[in-house]
């Protein structure tokens, strides 16, 4: 099988090392990938928003399957332009539609849904110019903290913890009247702030049945014990200690058994995957939110515990009969370690040489590439998030120490990496 696997960070080399060891992917390409995935297959100067230059590859490449990793192109509905072009049609696209996709680009939607389905998250209102008093009242009124969330894609900056009723209505007035987050934040979702611990949880669906996949927990912040500004991720383990028997039962009876029917009874096409970032207050689990893709750098923990054949697993998404497969995972413990660029989730330079990366064996971990590129023979720094380096270990903290061993052989200049990734569980 000839396969298209579209992104270029960290999630998609995770992604593309996988693919790559099934023995049904014929051809892996990879658009436009990084040096990492170039590894796996063959990159392809494309961007993922290119629908026309992607559906021409498709065709000239004889594709078929194509496998979504960012959010950006599922939201502007990749999906739904090969279901109504009956030249790419019959070539599935692993992900929601575009309506599915709103799950993850529109905050506004994702709480209805949720509402209508008795899916526990934090209470909210909404608001935009046409109730932008109403809204200052509520904030004035509101318990603090509180949360500000724009309604559409913020490129993971849009959503805004208060913690003084001056803070909420000053970024309020921000969002909806000077258009901080642009269209992304005239709409806005005030919600009630829920104290606990956060976990992702990670579902493949066919539409009718779904499977789960391990679950995994990311490090947001910049520097060690959670401190300083949130980033797209520092870090990630696999499993989720307190994710325990009593609590997943829960989480599947009240968030994935009601997301997934939900979505059925509105006749909603969905097929993919569904992550849920779910927080755990007290013993119950409640949605943050939903994306409509694996998390970054989750997946980078994720995919390497999963025992089964990707490849074989998404077939079976786009034939409909997930209800007949069943998720080995690896028991062993996975922890990832993100390195970035100094300066990084400020501004910051590419093009730094990456030293060491050759004298990695693949037993002692994976470096899964982000932020990097090709440079003649030397591969280079080229974003925030460079590398993603994931071990195994008996424990969390033998697997985290293993991470942190290659990030002390491999290096560039400016680079940083949190040594604390899994800390809480040591
Ligand atoms: P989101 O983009 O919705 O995942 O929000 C980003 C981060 O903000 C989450 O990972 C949480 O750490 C935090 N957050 C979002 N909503 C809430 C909430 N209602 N209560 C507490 N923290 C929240
Ligand atoms: N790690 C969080 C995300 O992928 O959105």
């Amino acid at each position: 099988m000839n396969i298209l696997l579209l992104g270029s960070g960290g999630r998609e080399h995770a992604f593309a090392w996988k693919l790559s060891q099934s023995s049904h992917c014929t051809q892996l390409y990879i658009a436009p990938g990084n040096a990492g995935t170039s590894q796996c297959g063959e990159n392809v100067d494309l961007k993922v928003t290119d629908f026309e230059g992607i559906k021409r590859f498709c065709i000239e490449h004889q594709i078929e399957m194509v496998v979504v990793g960012p959010e950006e192109p599922l939201v502007k509905g990749i999906y739904d332009y090969f279901k109504n072009d009956p030249a790419i049609e019959p070539i599935p696209v692993i992900g929601p539609s575009k309506e599915g996709a709103a799950l993850e680009g529109s905050k506004a939607f994702a709480k209805a849904f949720m509402q209508r389905h008795g899916i526990p998250t934090a209470s909210y209102r909404e608001f935009d110019v046409s109730n932008f008093e109403e809204g200052l009242d509520y904030l004035r009124s509101h318990p603090i903290p509180i949360v500000l969330k724009a309604d559409g894609l913020a490129a993971g900056k849009g959503v805004i913890i208060c913690q003084n009723p001056v803070e909420a209505t000053a970024e309020f007035e921000l969002m909806i009247q000077e258009s901080k987050f642009g269209d992304a934040g005239k709409k806005v979702v005030v919600e009630e702030f829920l104290s606990g611990i956060e976990l992702s949880v990670f579902v493949l669906t066919d539409g009718e049945h779904y499977v789960l996949l391990p679950e995994a927990k990311d490090y947001k912040r910049i520097f060690e014990e959670d401190q300083g500004p949130n980033t797209g991720g520092m870090g990630a383990i696999s499993p989720v200690p307190f994710a325990d028997d009593d609590f997943m039962k829960k989480v599947i009876k009240r968030i994935v058994d009601p997301t997934i029917k939900g979505l059925e009874k509105e006749h909603i096409d969905y097929s993919g995957f569904i992550f849920l970032g779910l927080i755990k207050v007290g013993d119950d689990p409640y949605v943050i939110e939903y994306n409509c893709r694996m998390g970054d750098p989750e997946t980078e923990s994720v995919l390497p515990r999963l025992k089964n054949d990707l490849v074989e697993l998404l077939r079976a998404v786009v034939e409909k009969r997930l209800d007949s497969v069943k998720i080995e995972t690896d028991p062993r413990k996975a922890v990832t370690i993100v390195a970035v660029s100094g300066g990084y989730p400020g501004s910051y330079e590419k093009g730094f040489l990456i030293d060491g990366l050759d004298v990695v064996q693949e037993e002692d971990g994976i470096v899964f590439h982000a932020g990097t590129r090709s440079d003649g023979d030397q591969i280079v720094t080229n974003g925030g998030r460079v590398l993603a380096v994931t071990s195994f270990g008996g424990s969390l903290k033998e697997a985290a120490d293993k991470s942190r061993a290659i990030l002390e052989i491999v290096e560039f200049e400016g680079m940083h990496f949190r040594s604390d990734i899994g800390y809480e569980f040591f």
